[in-house]
């Protein structure tokens, strides 16, 4: 009988299982060598030079976040802004790109900003509706479709198989930012994405203590090679403190979001009955748009971000957020501590999130608790 494929909780508890070979230990040492020996030949014989590439405590979370997502690679970055606009960079001017309107608002601030003065052509499209990506595609001239799903701040929802297709059929590459869905919820590259990206800032790490990016491919090729050569080049890289916590983190990603899809399905069902709140966004809920995709492309659970669009407007939910006494007031998501944001604020003018709309992330804490709480910030 041979050995069965350890499934993710497993890899990840144990990081893969990896024990030290000079010390036994279980848990790997952070290296904070900058520099590394050359042999007497003027070989590198260990493959490794200068840290800004070839840091091995890097090597720990990226093999874990590969093997979760059933990669072919995986790079972590400085940020998950810093791995988003990689890719973009190595694109050339000229180039198109189609990207959601809803989507992470750095990120759309940056391609319309940056990635503008820099001679992409960016079309944002409501990229729930395939219809719109369809319209939007330049077979030729695209050369990336970028989505996000599910999407802050409403988590809409979009068919990676099908984009994929779409993208594909164009002659583009497929880019998921799949932060929100996590490689337990959901594998893009199973689904015919080609690159996958993460703020593991969020859930990966998952304790608020690290910024940090990573993106995973589905083939080692020219595009992807040039990604590495751009992070080694541009040195957007992770300090080797930041790669050992999240490695560390990574090991209960699988009880943490569990924990946080239970919790946030439950708050989704009972604020939907809240007499203070409009509507509820999650995907879990069956008059979510997304509904029936979700219920196709993620198993295990459907996340645990939902946003509520509280009755009486802005005021009303700033001053809903203003009175919570166990959810923190803060931006961010997928921690182990549960969040509320006033989104628009966050995103400031020209935002095209509703001004009503309050953004939760779940974490950890008692489910008892923290619907008490936002039913005394609502009620009050
Ligand atoms: C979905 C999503 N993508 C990307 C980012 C950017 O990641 P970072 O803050 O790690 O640069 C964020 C940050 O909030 C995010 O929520």
């Amino acid at each position: 009988m041979t050995d069965p494929k350890p499934k993710p909780s497993t890899l990840a508890a144990q990081a893969m299982g990896w024990v030290d070979p000079t010390t036994k230990a279980v848990i790997p040492p952070i290296h904070t060598a900058t520099t590394f020996i050359r042999d007497p030949d003027n070989q590198y014989r260990s493959g490794r030079s200068y840290a800004r590439a070839d840091n091995p405590t890097f090597d720990h979370a990226e093999a874990l976040l590969n093997a979760l997502e059933g990669g072919a690679g995986c790079l972590t970055f400085a940020s998950g802004m810093a791995a988003a606009t990689t890719v973009f960079q190595i694109l050339a001017p000229g180039d198109h790109v189609v990207a959601p309107t809803v989507m992470y608002w750095g990120l759309r601030k940056w391609l319309s900003t940056f990635g503008r003065e820099r001679g992409l052509v960016v079309d944002l499209v409501d990229a729930s509706d395939l219809d719109n990506i369809a319209a939007a595609l330049r077979p030729g001239a695209t050369k990336l479709v970028w989505i996000e799903t599910p999407a802050n701040p409403t988590w809409a929802v979009t068919d990676i198989a099908a984009a994929a297709k779409l993208a594909h059929d164009a002659g583009a590459r497929l880019a998921v930012d799949s932060t929100v869905a996590t490689p337990l919820l959901t594998r893009p590259i199973a689904l015919g994405a080609d690159l996958v990206m993460h703020s593991a800032t969020k859930y990966l790490n998952g304790h608020s203590d690290v910024v940090a990016g990573a993106l995973v491919t589905a083939r080692q090729d020219d595009f992807w090679a040039r990604i590495e050569t751009l992070r080694h080049d541009g040195g957007a890289i992770l300090g080797p403190f930041e790669a050992w916590l999240l490695l560390r983190g990574m090991r209960t990603l699988p009880l943490r979001v569990e924990r946080a899809c239970r919790t946030a399905a439950l708050l989704a069902e009972r604020l939907a009955a809240h007499r203070s709140v409009a509507a509820v966004l999650y995907p879990g809920l069956p008059d979510h748009p997304g509904h029936a995709v979700a219920a196709r492309q993620m198993q295990g659970g459907f996340g645990g971000m939902l946003s509520i669009r509280v009755d009486g407007g802005e005021q009303a939910a700033i001053a809903t957020a203003a009175r919570v006494r166990i959810w923190k007031r803060a931006t961010s998501l997928g921690g182990v501590e549960s969040l509320i944001e006033h989104r628009a604020s966050v995103e400031g003018p020209g935002t095209p999130v509703p001004r009503d709309l309050l953004r939760l992330s779940v974490g950890i804490e008692d489910p008892d608790d923290l619907l008490a709480d936002l039913d005394q910030a609502l009620g009050a």
